[in-house]
């Protein structure tokens, strides 16, 4: 049995959201002690609806905070192409409505306090844009140390995809990104790079249909998320990249990734470098190299493994949203 990982998960669901809460949920080795939204694929409101939602219809006992409303600096229209107006739209019967409510306290306020009462001990899973990180570790930079690690989908070693350099995540508040880079907290990055080589395969999607005949929601949702990808990026494609349960399929089983410590600062400047992750992949002998290695990036995926965790996740949450409706 592997490590028990007590997690925080930061997100914005998000399709890909939801399928990392699921994957963190299904597995005995995590545990969830809180969902904390953000605004990212869709303004606030819906994101934190969105993970009321997943905790309600999967019969999850976690609590749900909201966070940042808005990014440090950086404006934007919230994008509706990917993941619908709703951040989480289907292709058919999306989640019932949420039964239960927001926690009271601010998502900030709640990570603050969870990673003080236990240091060292909590890792913080981000999964949407770092606003609520880096207003935690503006208010309390000592938060950096008893944060056991960040681990995050973000960025990239390679291509972007909101712009040709940028992943969204990073773009979407490029600010916090680089507070949180250079906070000194430990990182663990799975960008563009890396997460272009996980997919969810049709066949995937066919098997979390097939093993849940009639209604079937998380099918559903999947099949609006790979169409969108499809529609994107050509039809001809084995299948859509699912970035976010990355994060937590390295906690999982870290020997489906190959990670590498590197350099890395985010650019916040103009001429199109707006949210660039810069990794230095230069080769570099540890021995005479001052730099500081900040981030453990990513570079390579076992994608049959990795779907195949995915996949039973899914098959997994698709009969317990029956049993639980
Ligand atoms: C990231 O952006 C969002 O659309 C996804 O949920 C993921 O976190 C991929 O760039
Ligand atoms: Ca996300």
């Amino acid at each position: 049995m592997s490590a028990i990982h007590r997690i925080i998960i930061d997100c914005d669901p998000g399709h890909d959201d939801m399928a990392a809460i699921l994957l963190a949920a299904f597995h005995p080795s995590i545990e969830i002690e809180a969902i904390t939204a953000v605004c990212g694929n869709a303004p606030l409101v819906h994101t934190a609806d969105n993970a009321l939602r997943i905790v309600d219809a999967f019969g999850l006992d976690v609590p749900v905070y909201a966070g940042a409303e808005a990014p440090l600096l950086h404006r934007y229209a919230f994008p509706a192409e990917f993941h619908g107006p709703s951040g989480l739209d289907s292709a058919g019967q999306g989640l019932p409505p949420a039964r239960s409510q927001l926690q009271t306290q601010h998502a900030v306020d709640a990570i603050i306090e969870r990673v003080e009462a236990a240091p060292g001990e909590i890792t913080l899973v981000v999964i949407g844009p770092m606003t609520n990180i880096a207003l935690a570790l503006a208010l309390r930079p000592s938060l950096a140390q008893k944060i056991k690690q960040v681990v995050f989908m973000g960025g990239s070693a390679t291509e972007g995809n909101v712009t040709p350099a940028a992943e969204f995540n990073i773009w979407a508040d490029a600010e916090a990104a680089r507070m949180v880079f250079r906070s000194g907290v430990k990182l663990v990055m799975f960008g563009l790079n890396a997460t272009h080589q996980t997919l969810m395969r049709r066949e995937d999607v066919a098997r979390i249909r097939q093993a849940h005949k009639g209604s079937n929601p998380v099918a559903d949702i999947m099949d609006f998320y790979c169409g969108t990808y499809y529609r994107f990026a050509g039809a001809d494609k084995p299948g859509a990249p699912v970035h976010d349960p990355c994060a937590i399929a390295w906690l999982i089983d870290p020997t489906i990734f190959d990670l590498v410590e590197r350099p890395a600062e985010v650019l916040v400047g103009a001429d199109g470098g707006y949210g660039q992750t810069l990794i230095d992949m230069r080769p570099q002998d540890p021995s005479h190299d001052a730099r500081i290695r900040n981030v453990a990036v990513a570079i390579k995926a076992d994608p049959n493994r990795f779907a195949d965790l995915v996949t039973q996740a899914l098959v997994w949450a698709a009969g317990r949203i029956s049993a639980n409706s």
